[in-house]
């Protein structure tokens, strides 16, 4: 058996699966997202321990499995998250999140000492808000006192494998969102961190995805159930992972999926650069590979608000029913004609990050009548999250990196209508994999050939990926949603200057 923990933005999924990639037990717990400040996002890591921890011991009891017959561990989390510990290892502050937009002048900064153009040879992107040396730098500033008792630095998965293993290390494809890795070497670059004068000593060693980072602690073992010695692999940021879970392991192999954030993925045997930095490029989870992804902030998020605001009385019913709210909602989109009576809605509530890079930008309801009803609101913010993946897919497409069918994950690849939603719009067959877990099972997937029961990634993925049959565009819809598309490509250049 093997374990994926996936410590995600609205909460943690920990899934036990067999060697063949079917999920035997799984646990979620939940966690807030706190919001200090109109544009910024923290969490606590003790949270997202607890959720760790309690998740791990949720599924060993559930499913009976003997802690010994568990051959790895492997986590995968919420990228770009600056954790912040002192000498001892507990956190010194909240967890800054890569969905926070605070950094907009220390980005302007790191471009700066380092220079637009060598940034961008090395680490492979600009400066972005949401990755995380902008946040290192932000806490020099402004909290010096944190920044002076700061031993070591970690991002979100790697604090979990810190508190399972004892051991304070870094992974490629998170490493690669922090704007402080080489790339193409793989390592952290020292040329950027004398630049910044950040201390190499801060940061852990940077492993391969599925390389052995360390092993349960009896400590560990005491509060998860797992055995004390299990190997934890390095692991992968969530959507690397997500990449591995949907078997997106090789050349023009792509992947969407809706979470808190929207992403589109394309797995690339070279890194493959946008000049303009709309999108971004990493490290992905096979050795020696890479890939360039999408990142729309507010996409779960964004129907998340919606539910939160406008939708208590379907969370009573759903609740009653014993079923998702979001099932719920979906059913009543599903009544509203596409283009939502010609209501469109730009998911910029957190500021955008791609096609963007505009941490100032917010959200736009635009067209609202007096007809309109919070359903044709829920219709236009699916619609808007797929108008931004869209618009991430065609820079995608322009690079030549995306072949035509698209993997689907996620919370909102679970869901038929807005999976059809993404056939329609992108124009091309959409699957998912029999299991949903995405992320959680790549981290399995990895730990699996960590612990040395597969010989490689993709051989892992051939034994434990199995494809649903593909859901077709539907040309009709396809030909409906374009014009709507392209009003929406029209409105935020017309707006871009109101956000400053
Ligand atoms: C990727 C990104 C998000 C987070 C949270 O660059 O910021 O996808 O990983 O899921």
């Amino acid at each position: 058996y093997l374990i994926g923990i996936d410590l995600g933005t609205s909460g943690t999924k920990t899934v036990l699966f067999d060697e063949c990639g079917r999920a035997v037990a799984s646990a979620l717990a939940e966690y807030p997202l706190h919001q200090p400040q109109n544009g910024w996002a923290e969490q606590d890591p003790a949270d997202w321990w607890d959720a760790a921890a309690s998740t791990v011991r949720q599924v060993i009891e559930e499913s009976g499995v003997s802690p010994e017959g568990i051959a790895g561990v492997g986590i995968s989390g919420q990228m770009h998250g600056l954790v912040m510990l002192d000498e001892a290892g507990s956190p010194l502050r909240p967890s800054i999140l890569w969905c926070d937009g605070r950094t907009t002048e220390e980005c302007a900064e790191i471009t700066r000492l380092v220079g637009a153009q060598r940034l961008i040879e090395i680490t492979a992107n600009p400066a972005l808000a949401g990755f995380t040396a902008g946040k290192i730098l932000w806490v020099r500033r402004h909290e010096p006192e944190v920044y002076r008792r700061c031993a070591h630095i970690l991002l979100p998965k790697d604090y979990i494998r810190y508190r399972l293993t004892g051991e304070y290390a870094a992974e490629v494809t998170d490493a690669s969102g922090t704007n402080l890795l080489d790339l193409t070497h793989r390592c952290w670059s020292d040329e950027i961190l004398d630049a910044l004068e950040i201390d190499k000593g801060l940061l852990g060693h940077v492993y391969e995805s599925c390389e052995v980072a360390g092993r349960v602690t009896p400590e560990a073992a005491a509060l998860t159930g797992l055995a004390a010695g299990t190997p934890v692999v390095a692991g992968a940021g969530d959507n690397a992972a997500a990449a591995v879970g949907t078997g997106v392991v090789a050349e023009g192999k792509a992947f969407v999926t809706i979470g808190t954030s929207g992403v589109v993925f394309a797995h690339s045997d070279a890194p493959a650069i946008d000049p303009q930095g709309r999108v971004h490029t990493f490290c992905a989870a096979v050795p020696g590979t890479w890939a360039t992804m999408s990142c729309t902030l507010s996409a779960g998020l964004s129907l998340k608000w919606l539910r939160d605001n406008f939708f208590a009385e379907e969370m009573r019913t759903a609740a009653g029913m014993g079923v998702d709210p979001y099932y719920l909602m979906d059913r009543q989109a599903e009544r509203v004609p596409i283009g939502a009576n010609r209501l469109l809605f730009l998911p910029y509530l957190m500021g955008e990050r791609s096609p963007l890079l505009d941490e100032r930008s917010r959200g736009v309801f635009f067209g609202l009548s007096a007809i309109h009803t919070k359903y044709d609101l829920l219709r236009a913010v699916l619609e808007g999250v797929v108008y931004s993946q869209r618009q991430c897919l065609d820079i995608l497409r322009g690079m030549g990196v995306v072949s035509q069918e698209m993997l689907a994950c996620g919370g909102g690849g679970s869901s038929p209508l807005w999976r059809q939603m993404i056939a329609d719009v992108f124009g091309c067959p959409v699957r998912t994999v029999v299991s949903k877990e995405g992320p959680a099972l790549g981290a399995a997937i990895l730990a699996g050939v960590g612990a040395g029961l597969y010989p490689s990634v993709r051989e892992a993925c051939e034994k434990m990926i199995e494809l649903n049959p593909p859901q077709q565009p539907d040309p009709a819809a396809s030909t409906q949603y374009e014009p709507y598309y392209q009003l929406y490509c029209s409105l935020y250049p017309a707006l871009k200057e109101q956000f400053s």
